[in-house]
């Protein structure tokens, strides 16, 4: 295993009934401003949970953060808590919602002109942050543990993550209620996440750390269980909670630790969003089939050992294993209603493969565990997407 450290400052508050626990857990001298999206939290009775438990606070409000959230929106709340002195960051809603939160944490207390071109691109953070705490409403992202945030720039088209140890949530609250209301296809794009998220960090080499391969192929054995619960019945508490707790679990850090991680899927995943504008999921079920297949000699023991632990294959051919194991996670992306081929979006194969591969070879992208997946290696995976 190698060498780690692992610190979560995140205080978690999981369960039914969660929201009420706000009072506690903002001081109440705290100037808050409360930061959603585009409204479901006003149809599914968030928004009226979140403004009673905080009755009676100097709280602010900011709607409008667009799922891949957008540098241009993230501005207009800096405003506000420029002027307003605004000193905590409550976040109501997906993981769209909470990395823009994240970026409004940090370019909030920037000076300078662009603060895109300073946090996305020169990695210049300023030396302070405001705290965030955030009711997290959608299973997906693992944001509400983690202190990473994907931010999107229209006037460029591109797509890029951050990360900042401050940034992580003072508090989550984890509410599986509050995903009874979730659209099907989020309930499907969140599950797709978590799935590829766990890939990322399971799926490279052995380095001998049994645990954390054991807890990866759990979160995956446990969405393939709990996934067609609740596709069939969207208000199954303990189903719902079973894969928030998954997706929380996909990306707190805790299965990376000590680990050799990928991200490759995610890296070409995100061009697509920042080009077609397909959800994050959508981009992850397209491109994770098709890398596996390219990637399979490199991630052959790993990907056997999937196909025996979770899958049940009975092969004793590590390749054949392989092979196996990748067909069975596009059949389960499939079976769970996601699409896996471009053309599914009426995008073209070459033109995405071409569009990519010119993007990384401008900013000379080398990912994957092993830098091995170039701008030429990504042209390969795309055209066969
Ligand atoms: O905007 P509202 O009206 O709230 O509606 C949202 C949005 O339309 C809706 N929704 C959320 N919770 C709901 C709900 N609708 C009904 N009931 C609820 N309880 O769902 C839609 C999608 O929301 P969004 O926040 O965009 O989804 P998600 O949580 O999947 O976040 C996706 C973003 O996270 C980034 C992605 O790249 C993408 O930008 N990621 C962040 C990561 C991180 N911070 O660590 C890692 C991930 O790999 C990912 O890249
Ligand atoms: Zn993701």
């Amino acid at each position: 295993m190698n060498n780690f450290e692992y610190c979560c400052p995140t205080h978690v508050v999981f369960g039914k009934g969660s929201i009420s626990k706000l009072r506690e857990l903002i001081p109440q001298d705290k100037k808050v401003l409360m930061i959603y999206g585009g409204g479901s939290i006003k149809k599914n009775g968030v928004y009226e949970q979140v403004k009673s438990a905080l009755d009676g606070y100097n709280l602010l409000e900011f709607g409008g953060i667009e799922p891949n959230p957008k540098y241009e929106t993230c501005m207009k709340a800096v405003e506000i808590v420029k002027n307003e002195g605004v000193d905590f960051l409550l976040s109501v809603g997906g993981g769209s919602t909470l990395d823009g939160t994240k970026f409004i944490s940090l370019a909030s207390c920037y000076d300078g002109d662009d603060a895109y071109d300073a946090i996305m691109i020169r990695e210049e953070h300023p030396d302070r942050v405001i705290p965030i705490g955030d009711v997290i409403t959608l299973p997906a992202t693992g944001s509400e543990m983690n202190d990473g945030a994907v931010i999107s720039r229209l006037a460029t088209d591109e797509k890029l993550p951050f990360h900042d140890s401050r940034v992580y949530p003072k508090f989550s609250i984890i509410d599986p209620e509050v995903t009874f209301s979730l659209p099907v296809k989020q309930t499907v794009n969140g599950i797709v996440d978590t799935f590829v998220h766990t890939m990322e960090q399971y799926c490279t080499y052995d380095v001998n750390s049994p645990l954390q391969d054991d807890w990866a192929l759990g979160i995956l054995r446990t969405l393939i269980k709990e996934a067609p619960k609740v596709l069939a019945n969207p208000c199954d508490y303990d189903a719902r909670a079973n894969i928030f707790w998954c997706a929380t679990c996909g990306l707190n850090y805790w299965i990376s630790l000590g680990v050799v991680q990928d991200w490759a899927t995610h890296m070409i995943g995100h061009e697509l969003t920042a080009f077609y504008g397909i959800d994050h999921g959508q981009s992850l079920a397209i491109v994770e089939p098709r890398l596996l297949k390219n990637q399979k000699v490199a991630k052959a023991q790993k990907l056997a050992k999937l196909a025996r632990e979770v899958f049940g294959v009975n092969e004793s051919v590590d390749l054949k294993a392989a092979d196996i194991a990748i067909d069975k996670i596009e059949e389960f992306f499939n079976s769970i209603g996601m699409k896996t081929k471009l053309s599914d979006y009426g995008i073209d194969a070459a033109e995405a493969a071409q569009k990519v591969r010119d993007r990384f070879r401008v900013r000379g992208t080398k990912i994957g565990e092993k830098c091995q997946i170039d701008a030429d290696v990504t042209y390969d995976i795309l055209i066969n997407c």
